[in-house]
């Protein structure tokens, strides 16, 4: 059984009247990757905060690999590196001088700080501005350096408040890549964006957050299945189509086929998931195969149909 590495019940915090977020649950295990998607106001730093212990909730419940918000904090914050939306940087200090200044408040001391700071720019890939000044940073490189200096301490469990915004399409991808590598290295992550198809394909998890309410918490494989209602795959044979479009509408799996572009697509029953007896009975009928895939489900469509309702801008 993996550790529970954050676990929320109920979590709810109230401003007045309004309800920034309210009855959120949560489970995330070592090595999870959760992308929590919502528009702006829905909840997201609110509960990053919170679960960093930089909020009280108004009331429920948050664990840091089972060290409670209330009862734990100095805990928590030894274990968890967050990264806000938005961070100053001071005008008059290098790039290896401001991580080396957060360094030693992290009481990180001796040849080890240097060490450590060398091995985080490193990671973000950032040892080429080590002596730039921090405030001549472009945004994605901002961002990189605010990455450095959020893991510094090894955290087990990072919360990056929106790391992508702002970011070019390039930058984007190779964040997405640092993301995924943390990811690998076994650590608990939680990555806000407003835009879901930029983590659907990097997280495992995913939560779809607005007006405060979670109201999509699951796998992602599993979300892709409910929304994957039947199978489709593409196929094109060498020559004609339509014999193999008539040979595949006879075999029990097939729902339907439909002949566009020269390329056949054949819808399969509902809950049928195993098509591999499909390309043996094309090339055993003598027919060559140009094409055989799974056709692929359009995310942003998809998680439209989910959230159908909520209003998420996703
Ligand atoms: N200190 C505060 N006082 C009053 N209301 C607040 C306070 N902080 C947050 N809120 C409200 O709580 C709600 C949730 O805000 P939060 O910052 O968590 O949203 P978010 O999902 O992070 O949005 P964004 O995408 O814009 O960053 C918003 O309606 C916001 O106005
Ligand atoms: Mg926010």
């Amino acid at each position: 059984m993996p550790e529970t590495a954050i676990q929320a019940k109920g979590l709810t915090k109230k401003y007045g009247d309004m309800f920034a977020i309210r009855d959120i649950d949560l489970e995330l295990n070592q090595g999870d990757l959760f992308g929590f998607i919502g528009p702006n106001g829905a909840g997201k730093t609110t509960t990053m905060r919170i679960i960093a212990t930089l909020l009280n909730p108004t009331w429920g419940e948050a664990y840091v690999c089972g060290n409670s918000i209330y009862t734990s904090p100095k805990e928590i914050r030894r274990l968890v590196g967050y990264m806000p939306d938005f961070f100053g940087v001071y005008d008059d200090m290098k790039v290896i001088e401001y991580l080396e200044f957060f360094a030693a408040a992290y009481r990180i001391r001796g040849p080890e700080r240097r060490k450590r700071c060398d091995e985080m720019l490193d990671i973000v890939d950032l040892d080429f501005k080590r002596d730039a000044y921090a405030n001549t940073l472009s945004r994605g490189q901002t961002q990189r350096l605010g990455l450095a200096r959020t893991l510094l301490h090894d955290p087990q469990v990072l919360l990056l408040d929106e790391p992508l915004s702002g970011l070019d399409p390039r930058a984007r991808i190779e964040m997405r890549n640092l993301l995924r590598r943390l990811g690998q290295m076994g650590k608990t992550i939680i990555v806000s964006s407003h835009i879901l198809p930029e983590l659907a394909d990097i997280c495992n998890k995913i939560g779809i957050i607005d007006r405060g309410v979670m109201s999509v918490n699951a796998e992602v494989a599993e979300v892709m299945k409910q929304v994957r209602q039947r199978t489709v795959l593409i196929i094109k044979v060498q020559g004609d189509q339509e014999a193999a479009s008539k040979l595949l509408g006879q075999h029990d799996a097939v729902e339907s086929i439909e002949l566009k572009k020269e390329q056949l697509f054949v819808t399969l029953h509902q809950g049928v998931d195993d098509y591999s007896e499909i390309p043996s009975l094309l090339i055993g009928a003598g027919h060559r195969l140009m094409l055989f895939r799974e056709e692929e489900v359009n995310l942003e469509s998809a998680f439209m149909t989910l959230t159908k309702g909520t209003g998420a801008k996703i």
